[in-house]
């Protein structure tokens, strides 16, 4: 739900105050997803946290959640800053029926699914960036971290940790990217409980495609909601960079690259539109 402006000093009050659990479950419209809940005023990692419930069996659906991470952690090793408070910093604990070949396809079901919230709540064209970022005005609004693990005999269980900037309004330097929030890019500020809610029902309305039959079908979707394909993109792997044109995707989630040594398929690495 988008909070039009002109908010009074009751609402935005109201809007910075810490979550409860009570309050997520109230306005949760899910039948599994968020409804067994742990939050925390301050952890190191959410990510972190849910890997240590996978081996207790918790229900699928299962959500960690912290007003502050003091290691919030990002892709390749980088750290994740959020200010405590005014953004959503979470992670969610899924076992979807795919196979390991799919994996990549777990970042991009779940970018899918923040970038349509994010597009129906600020108004604004959200991109998807490969293979997780999703940007406002080209700056980057959200960082999905996916962690797969596959114990015997048992499917794949996967923690999708997200981190989206909602009302946090400025930035340390140092980020190597220029980042924004959804109340820098829309002027107003946004209900965190409101805005994850809609993300947890997205996620699980997605979540039938999320297996080997129909997968194919995020790969689709999230291509349509990307501006970097048919584009030439920089490609930054373990330090190296190369150039190419963004292709396609590949049925396993990979990105195809035109380069000038033929075409190449990238399984990790960092992005850039030239
Ligand atoms: C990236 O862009 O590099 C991914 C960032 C992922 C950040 C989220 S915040 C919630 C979850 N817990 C973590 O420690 N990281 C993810």
């Amino acid at each position: 739900m988008r909070l039009e402006g002109g908010l009074s000093c009751f609402s935005r009050f109201i809007l910075s105050i810490n979550m409860t659990s009570e309050e997520i479950l109230h306005r949760l419209q899910t039948k599994r997803f968020g409804k067994n809940i742990h939050l925390f005023e301050t952890i190191d990692s959410t990510n972190i946290y849910a890997k240590s419930l996978v081996p207790k069996n918790v229900p699928e659906g299962t959500i960690v959640i912290a007003e502050s991470q003091t290691h919030g952690r990002g892709r390749l090793g980088r750290i994740w800053h959020s200010n405590p408070g005014k953004n959503l910093t979470f992670s969610i604990i899924l076992q979807p029926n795919l196979s390991s070949k799919y994996v990549g396809i777990v970042s991009l079901y779940a970018g899918l699914a923040v970038s349509n919230i994010i597009g129906r709540i600020s108004h604004l064209q959200s991109e998807c960036k490969w293979p997780n970022d999703i940007l406002l005005e080209g700056k980057k609004v959200c960082g999905i971290l996916s962690e797969a693990s596959f114990p015997q005999g048992s499917p794949m269980t996967v923690i999708i940790g997200i981190g989206l900037n909602v009302n946090q309004t400025e930035f340390p330097p140092q980020l190597k990217r220029p980042a924004t929030s959804l109340m820098i890019s829309c002027g107003n500020e946004f209900n965190r409980i409101d805005t994850l809610c809609e993300i947890l029902f997205e996620l699980e309305t997605l979540y039938p495609l999320l297996d080997d039959a129909h997968c194919n079908i995020i790969i689709e979707r999230w291509s349509k909601q990307s501006l970097m394909l048919g584009k030439e993109i920089e490609i930054e792997q373990s330090g190296r960079l190369s150039r190419g044109i963004a292709k396609a995707l590949a049925e396993d989630g990979q990105l195809i690259v035109e380069t000038p040594d033929g075409p190449m398929k990238i399984f990790a690495g960092d992005t850039t539109l030239v």
